[in-house]
Parts: structure tokens; sequence; C-alpha cells
């Protein structure tokens, strides 16, 4: 088949720009025995993909130069060499950002479209989602009445974890990059007050004002000066859900933090963690986050890009904030 492929060309140092990506033609490759070949519909675009263009070792193995870059897709078999994996099954797994990819079948697992739509599991019942879902409960563990703050807040994980703690009865804060992702968390996800941290004079003040009884845990996306802010307002024995920092994925040199007495002063737990270690619980999260989605108590929205050829660029406009809500590349209509 012909395939249109986004190639790695270039390592960036700093900001990721067109150049750091190459679009080439070429044909796809016949599966074998025990590959099937994947007709993709959705790509996930996702800021852990930064570190993989990294030269130095991660969690993740990197991007190869000259080879196509892959991640998080959902897709539709075309042909197969696998009895897992029949023609017109439909698929989630690491795709590569192609229009077509061979891939062995037991590293694919089916997905059902009649759950939900197949982008979804990109988001709402993916990967960002089960981020969300894991770090709050497992390093937040929130109770009702306790004052929780959610940093990128209407992105892919921000806004599950925003509701899961709304769910569970806590005054739930938000920051994001823009009016529009304000009203968003505010009118249609009931978040209880936030802050555009782009238009505010003080991070500090705005925090104070949003937070009057200090803040019990933060689900912390971005780092830098938002998480040096949050670690000056924290109360005894709160918990921070270390999850990303995606201020800091483009600096060469990543920024210092002042207030990490407060940890000790305060008791605070700060854990990291990394989704993929919890994959085991994939089935546990589908059917909690999949019932939450039917019964309308958890929404979400994506920023869809159409077009392989565009997935550098939605790539780029991600990590600079442009995206409103889950960022997935539509390739083909299932
Ligand atoms: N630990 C894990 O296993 C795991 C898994 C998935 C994701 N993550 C992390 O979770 C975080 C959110 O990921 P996501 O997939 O949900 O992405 P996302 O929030 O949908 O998109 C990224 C958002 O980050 C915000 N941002 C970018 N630069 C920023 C800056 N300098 N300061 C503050 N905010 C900035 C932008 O929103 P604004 O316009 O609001 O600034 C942007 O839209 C990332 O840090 C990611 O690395 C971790």
């Amino acid at each position: 088949m012909r395939n249109t492929q986004v190639l790695f060309k270039a390592r960036p140092e700093g900001w990721v720009n067109d150049s750091h990506f190459e679009i080439v033609e070429s044909e796809s490759r016949a599966p074998r025995e025990g590959e099937v070949l994947v007709r993709n519909l959705y790509l996930s675009v996702d800021p852990y993909m930064r570190g993989r263009m990294r030269a130095t070792k991660s969690y993740t193995p990197g991007f190869e130069l000259g080879k196509p870059l892959h991640g998080g897709g959902v897709g539709e078999i075309v042909e197969s060499q696998s009895a897992k994996l029949p023609v017109g099954s439909y698929v989630s797994g690491m795709l590569g950002w192609e229009n077509y990819t061979t891939a062995a079948a037991e590293s694919l697992s089916l997905v059902d479209p009649a759950l939900a739509p197949l982008s979804a599991y990109l988001g709402a019942l993916g990967m960002p989602s089960m981020t969300a879902w894991y770090g709050m409960q497992e390093i937040g563990r929130a109770k009702a009445g306790e004052t929780v703050v959610i940093s990128a807040a209407s992105g892919a994980v921000g806004q599950i974890a925003g509701q899961m703690a709304k769910m569970t009865g806590c005054r739930v804060v938000g920051t994001v990059g823009s009016d529009e992702k304000l009203r968003y968390i505010l009118d249609e996800l009931g978040f209880d007050a936030g802050i555009n941290y782009k238009t505010v004079d003080s991070l500090g003040a705005a925090l104070d004002e949003a937070c009057p009884e200090g803040i019990d845990v933060y689900f912390e996306n971005v780092g830098g000066a938002m998480l040096d802010a949050v670690l000056a307002r924290v109360n005894p024995f709160a918990r921070i859900i270390a999850c990303g920092m995606i201020s800091q994925y483009n600096l060469e040199r990543p920024e210092g933090i002042h207030n990490l007495m407060s940890i000790i002063a305060n008791r605070v737990l700060m854990q990291g963690f990394i989704v993929s270690d919890h994959f085991a619980r994939m089935p546990e999260f589908h059917a909690e986050m999949g019932d939450w989605l039917k019964q309308g108590k958890i929404k979400y929205r994506e920023d869809v890009t159409q077009g392989i050829e565009n997935a550098p660029a939605a790539f780029i406009g991600m990590l600079k904030g442009k995206n409103f809500g889950k960022a997935v590349i539509e390739i083909a209509k299932p």
C-alpha cells in the first residue's frame, strides 16, 4: 500500500520545529507469519514523545533517526497473518506515524467501536485517562472537602483528573493557558475555580485566592514556576502526584525549584509514576472509566488534526499549548 510516513530527521536541542521531521512516500510491507497490516485511523500526540527525541536513556526507547515516529494509535486490520486479529477488526497499540503499519499481532489489543468512538481509546479510554485514574486513586487519594489543584487542566490527563476529584467531593482548581480553556473547565467540567497562568499578575496571589484553605493534593503536569508556587501553599500531609513537567521539556537547562523545604516542613508525599508500569490494570480502568463515560459522569474534549502530513504541526502545537483537549491526528475515517 502507498504509505506517507513522518520520519524523525534530526534531534532537537531546545524547541522542536519542522526541520526535525521529514515526510516521505513509500510502500508498506506485507505482513509475515504472526503479523498484521494496520490501516492507521487515529494517532496520539503525547508530551512524552518529546523525551523520546533525546539521545539520553529514558523509561521509553528513543526514536531512531531516519525511521518513522511511533506512538499510541488505533487502526483497522486490512491484512492478517494471525488468527488472533482477523481482517476488519479494530486495534490499539504502538503504531507508526504513517498510513499503514506492519506490526506483530501480539503487540496490539482489540478495541470495541461500539463502546466508544475509536479516538477515545487514545484519550478518555486510553493511556492519558488511565494516567489520571491511577494518579488520583493511588497517589492523590483525595478526600471529600480537600482542595485539589490540577495543572494543564483542560488537557488529556488534566480534564479527567479534575472531574475525578469533583466526583470525590473536593474543591477543584485548574490552571490553564487561555481564557477559552478556563471557561471550559469552569462551565463544562464544573471546576470550582481556575487560573489562566498566562494572564495573572502573580501566580501565588491567584492560588491564594483560589485555594483559601491551602492545597491538599496537586496533580503536577507542568513543573517549574507552577510547582514552586504550589509548594509554598501546600497543607500538612499534602500529596503531589508527579505526573509530568511539560514546561521543562524544551529547555536545555531545567529551571530550579526554590520551595523544596516545604516538603519536609509539611510532611508532603511527592511521588512520580509512569502509567505503563500499571498497564496490567487496564481492564479494571476500562470497566470503571467506561461506566463513568456511559453515565456522563466524565466528559472529555478532543483536539483533532486532519491528515498525517499535519502530524508534526500538531505535535509542535501541543508542546506550545495550542491543543484544546486530547491531541489526536485523524488519518482516515473508520
Ligand atoms: N507519568 C505518566 O505516565 C504520564 C502519562 C501521560 C502524560 N503524562 C504527563 O502529563 C502531562 C499532561 O499530558 P497530556 O497528554 O494531558 O497533555 P495535554 O495537557 O493534553 O497537552 C499539553 C498541555 O500542556 C500545557 N503546557 C505546555 N507548555 C506549558 C508550560 N510552559 N507551562 C504550563 N503548561 C504548559 C498546555 O496547556 P495550557 O494551554 O493549559 O498551558 C498544553 O496544552 C504532561 O506533562 C505529560 O508528560 C505523564
